[in-house]
């Protein structure tokens, strides 16, 4: 048996879009994930997040499920446009629903860790250029300063992004993600902006002297060479640029990686987006890193792809629901290697989790896939753990089944089975399983 430590924090995680639902209460304004759903050939089945869990309404029962399940924290995001829902308009209304949410949670004693932004931008600032005006950092800034003012005493442990890659590249350059822009030039100036806006936030924290930490969610995926030759070394390389060094760099050193500035350069012009002091605003101290971590990356040269002329590998065997290869030794490297060339910061895993095509039998969901993913992914996080690393807690994704962006609800990765009819939810037998790993803070 392999002990946690005592302080260990065990939690599940959620965001607001793809659980909240209640899509006009309150208030509340249109998203750019609103927006992206109704066109067509987005979204799988051109489904939306306008029910979605109905979390909106049924969070009393949510929190008791969390309670249940024993967890010592929850991680949520914040809705933008609850807050903002028009140009200059503040609803003060659209706090309420998270005010109701924390006191559920603080009468079950759960913590709650929250994320500013998991990409439901409102579209009124998406009018306006989205994440590629540099004005939106001033918009985030006074976002943010909203809910640290109104939860700052509430809430200890602040994320200010998701995952900037997803929202930069994803959405701007390969246009699988709202607003589903496919402009590299757009994608990099998005990425400068999520993390300038994240080091101001974390300037704008500090000057509040709130007594609680923040820090930033990256999602870090390990570029594998598949094979030891060097063409493929060096493929892999670039990709790590794109996919980790873009984002860690600038965090931790205060730079942005100069073979990346090469490439991006060369290829889409000079980078005149980034401006005097702004790296020194993004590499403002941080109190802990956020890692979501689902696969790796296995890469071989490729002279078709035109930017980096590197291609991962599509795995076919061992893969998830959503053909992502299954590598938990991975997660162990990962995490290793955040240490050896990055920080001694407190890590925690904020995301990590599968989805598989699990059914009803009997009243019953006998997900074991789920349950050895997130076995052999707690060895890892344990193995480093034991050899000293500053691995603090793990937040399984996700709490419940939900909207799972461009692969709308036919992606579950939930330990707790929704039914998208009756909105009934079911434990499935991960979460039993989940249940006796927080109890006895133990795994075989
Ligand atoms: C991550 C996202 C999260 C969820 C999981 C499966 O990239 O942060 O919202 O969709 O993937």
């Amino acid at each position: 048996m392999k002990s946690f430590p005592e302080t260990f924090i065990w939690g599940t995680a959620t965001a607001s879009y793809q659980i909240e639902g209640g899509a006009h209460e309150e208030g509340r304004g249109e998203s750019i994930w609103d927006r992206f759903s109704r066109q067509p050939g987005k979204v799988y089945q051109q489904e939306n997040g306008k029910i979605a869990c109905d979390h909106y309404h049924r969070y009393p029962e949510d929190v008791q499920l969390m309670s249940e399940l024993g967890i010592k924290s929850y991680r949520f995001s914040f809705a933008w446009p609850r807050l903002f829902p028009e140009e200059g308009k503040f609803n003060p209304e659209g706090l309420n629903f998270y005010k109701r949410l924390l006191d559920e949670l603080e009468a079950k004693g759960i913590t709650p860790t929250a994320t500013i932004y998991h990409w439901d931008l409102p579209t009124w600032l998406q009018d306006k250029g989205g994440w590629t005006n540099r004005e939106i950092v001033d918009h985030f800034v006074t976002y943010a300063k909203v809910l640290f003012e109104t939860f700052g005493d509430r809430i200890k442990n602040w994320i200010t992004h998701n995952e900037p890659w997803c929202a930069a590249f994803l959405g701007h350059a390969l246009g699988v993600h709202a607003p589903g822009h496919t402009d590299w030039n757009e994608a990099l100036i998005v990425s400068h902006h999520l993390l300038l806006s994240h080091g101001k936030v974390v300037e704008l924290y500090r000057s509040m002297e709130l007594n609680g930490q923040i820090g930033i969610t990256l999602n870090l995926s390990p570029a594998v060479p598949a094979t030891n030759d060097s063409m493929d070394k060096d493929a892999a390389w670039r990709l790590d640029g794109f996919a980790n060094r873009w984002f860690l760099d600038p965090i931790f050193k205060g730079k942005y990686p100069e073979d990346m500035m090469d490439t991006y350069s060369r290829k889409f012009g000079p980078l005149n987006f980034l401006k005097e002091g702004d790296l020194g605003v993004i590499g403002k101290p941080i109190d802990f890193l956020g890692v979501n971590y689902y696969s790796h990356n296995s890469i071989s040269h490729n002279d078709d792809d035109p930017v980096f002329q590197a291609k991962p590998i599509n795995e076919t065997e061992n893969v998830t629901d959503m053909g992502w290869g299954i590598h938990p030794e991975s997660l162990y490297h990962l995490l290793k290697r955040i240490q050896s060339d990055y920080t001694n910061l407190p890590l925690y895993i904020t995301e990590n989790g599968a989805a598989f095509p699990d059914e009803v039998e009997n009243g019953k969901i006998e997900d074991n896939d789920r349950i050895r993913y997130l076995h052999d992914h707690f060895v890892a996080a344990h193995r480093f753990i034991e050899e000293g690393g500053n691995l603090k807690g793990y937040y399984v994704w996700s709490l419940m089944d939900n909207f799972e962006w461009a692969f709308g609800y036919s992606k579950r990765f939930g330990i707790i089975y929704v039914d998208y009819e009756t909105l009934e939810r079911t434990p499935k037998e991960s979460y039993k399983w989940y249940q006796n790993i927080i109890k006895t803070n133990q795994i075989d």
